[in-house]
């Protein structure tokens, strides 16, 4: 067991991939999908940072709906009736390979495991639910307790609240690199989850590890 037993991961990107919606639907698309995909993802993340740093807050659904249309228009559009398809499935988005049988080996460890996300309750107990995940996790925490998306500080210190620990004693997982900068700077450790092999950045707060998938968390 590492130095801590309390691992929290990033929910979309981290355990849910963000690209298995428009990946099912590939062929109806076509060859920009891959396209259409990264802007959903890069627009629902930017929308989230701009209500942040307005002073407001939304439910992470409908910036999921808005960024998608936003995607769409991107690629010129797409088939009539496929819209709602995409966000269904984004509902019950794929578990990453690993990720079952790495969260049961950490919890056979005895470790507390928790997700803190910005997606919305009812989301995350869907995509929990889907992936077989929801009787693994001790917590699911949402940004929505804090009414602001990440990385507001006030959003990393719902972890501490919730298990009455210090920020030291949690080890958050994120594949979003700048979520890995919002954690450090509250003071968890971090292991940034760089599985699409990006460059490194952000070099004043860096992650405490870096690894390929959730794997290296059972290698301490
Ligand atoms: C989340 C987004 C940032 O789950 O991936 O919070």
């Amino acid at each position: 067991m590492s130095q801590s037993s309390i691992y929290v991961f990033d929910a979309y990107g981290t355990l849910f991939d963000v690209h298995a919606a428009a990946g099912a639907y590939a062929d109806q698309i076509g060859s920009s999908w891959t396209r259409m995909s990264e802007v959903w993802r890069a627009k629902h993340l930017e929308y989230t940072w701009i209500y942040a740093q307005t002073g407001r807050h939304t439910t992470f659904w409908q910036l999921t709906e808005q960024s998608l249309d936003t995607a769409i228009a991107s690629v010129g559009g797409i088939p009539d009736g496929l819209k709602p398809k995409l966000l269904a499935a984004y509902r019950e988005l794929d578990a990453y390979a690993e990720v079952p049988s790495v969260l049961a080996s950490l919890k056979e460890r005895g470790a507390q495991l928790a997700i803190l996300t910005n997606g919305d309750p009812d989301m995350i107990a869907d995509a929990t639910r889907s992936a077989g995940l929801d009787s693994i996790l001790d917590r699911i925490i949402t940004v929505h307790e804090a009414d602001v998306f990440k990385p507001d500080m006030r959003v990393y210190k719902l972890v501490t609240n919730a298990f009455g620990c210090a920020p030291g004693d949690v080890s958050f997982q994120s594949s979003n690199r700048w979520d890995i900068t919002g954690a450090h700077v509250f003071g968890f450790r971090t292991v940034w989850i760089n599985r699409s092999g990006a460059p490194a950045e952000y070099p004043e707060t860096p992650p405490d590890r870096t690894a390929s998938d959730l794997t290296a968390l059972l290698e301490n």
